[in-house]
């Protein structure tokens, strides 16, 4: 009798538990956007009208053409940094003050709010993404996101996520590092493989964007690439570039290698006469000068460059070597060659 009467309140109870777990899951608690239609009832509904109507000296947002357009950037524009003097809304002039949102609202509260009123009361205009606000908010990162998109995001992907060939540049500590100079060297020089990021190895070619972007352009997708999908790292200026840019080519240094290092030190730079040049712990550190002396003045059965080789391929083939097979610290400039003695 009381087993009869007990099961189904147990049952019961598992039932509601399941379903509470499946809610938690599913991350209705906590993880969810901002949800638009509250921002814009708590925030903007004083002036615009629960019912995006507008009234008085404040303008209707429901069938508004601006509202209503493809383009959204002037909306973004509008909310974030406010607006005031004569506007024509539907026939009608208004010309109050509309408060900017910029400290009040995130990136991805404004995204919502926006594509709350360009869905709301029959409007109907695309979403507004976090990610155009973010590049709204900081236009030096707008260059640096269209640039990311037209020249780096065929290889490592629109969210720098990366493929099985090409490393990702999301959470990856070369692209977060505090010091950017190893990154911007291999943004100006290229690199060439292996390259281990979080444990997996890639084994292909970064391409030199030396000549292809101005210092300008490098310093805006690098400041891009430190600031976008969760990285966090402080901006790249226009100067740090021009300093890395005075570092040679990587791609001069691998001719220059084949022709005369290789037959000691192998192709692969595994060693040979030579020693092993690929993981060489000599070589793997940030100072280069203990490496470009015994390349400038040589050293037992290595030969000296100095008067074979130009200070500006002696540093071309030392920052190749530097970069590749693993070796992974940055280029060096014909400065620090002619500084060695
Ligand atoms: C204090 C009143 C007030 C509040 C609050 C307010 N607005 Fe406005 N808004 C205005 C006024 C006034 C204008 C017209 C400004 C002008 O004349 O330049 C305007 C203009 C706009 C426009 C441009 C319309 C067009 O046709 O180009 C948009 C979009 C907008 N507001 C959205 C919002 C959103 C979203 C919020 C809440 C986050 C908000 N507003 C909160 C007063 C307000
Ligand atoms: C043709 C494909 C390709 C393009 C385009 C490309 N990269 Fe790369 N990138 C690579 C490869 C491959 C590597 C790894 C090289 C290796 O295996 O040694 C790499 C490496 C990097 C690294 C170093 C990562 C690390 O862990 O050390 C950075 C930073 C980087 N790329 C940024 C960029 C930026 C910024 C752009 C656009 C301006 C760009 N890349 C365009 C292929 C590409
Ligand atoms: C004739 C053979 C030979 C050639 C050619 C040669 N090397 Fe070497 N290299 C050696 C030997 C042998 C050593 C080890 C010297 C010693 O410490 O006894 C060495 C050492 C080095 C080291 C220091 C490595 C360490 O572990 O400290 C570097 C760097 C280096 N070579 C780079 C180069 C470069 C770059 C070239 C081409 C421009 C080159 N070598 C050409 C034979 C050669």
């Amino acid at each position: 009798m009381l087993k009869n009467n007990v099961a189904p309140v147990v049952l019961a109870g598992l039932v509601v538990m399941v379903l509470i777990s499946a809610a938690f899951e599913k991350g209705a608690i906590g993880a969810q956007p901002p949800d638009g239609k509250a921002i814009f009832l708590n925030n903007c509904a004083a002036c615009h009208q629960a019912n995006g109507r507008g009234g008085g000296p404040f303008p209707p947002l429901a069938a508004n053409s601006d509202v209503n357009r493809a383009d959204s950037s002037n909306l973004i524009e509008i909310v974030l940094n406010g607006r005031s003097g004569p506007i024509t809304v539907n026939g009608k002039q208004y010309g109050a003050n509309m408060p900017a949102w910029r400290t009040e609202l995130s990136n991805s509260e404004i995204a919502a709010v926006l594509t709350y009123i360009r869905t709301a009361w029959q409007n109907n205009a695309p979403a507004v993404s976090e990610d155009q606000v973010a590049a709204a908010r900081a236009p030096e990162a707008l260059s640096g996101a269209a640039l990311f998109a037209a020249k780096c995001s065929t290889c490592h992907q629109k969210s720098g996520q990366g493929t099985t060939v090409y490393p990702p540049l999301a959470g990856n500590p070369v692209v977060t590092a505090a010091d950017p100079s190893a990154m911007i060297a291999i943004i100006v020089n290229g690199l060439s493989g292996p390259l281990t990021v979080h444990g997996k190895t890639f084994n292909s070619r970064m391409p030199t964007w030396k000549g292809q972007l101005s210092n300008a352009d490098i310093a805006s997708v690098a400041t891009y690439v430190r600031s976008a999908w969760g990285n966090n790292a402080s901006p790249v200026s226009e100067d740090q570039v021009a300093a890395a840019g005075s570092r040679v080519s990587v791609e001069v240094g691998a001719a220059i290698f084949s022709k005369n290092c290789a037959a000691c030190h192998g192709a692969k730079g595994t060693g040979g006469v030579g020693p092993a040049l690929a993981g060489n712990p000599r070589i793997n550190i940030d100072n280069p000068t203990p490496m470009l002396t015994t390349i400038v003045q040589g050293r037992n059965q290595m030969p000296s460059w100095r008067g074979q080789l130009s200070a500006s391929d002696i540093a071309a083939v030392a920052s190749f070597v530097r970069s590749s097979w693993g070796n992974h610290v940055p280029a060096v400039t014909v400065q620090e060659v002619a500084a060695i003695k």
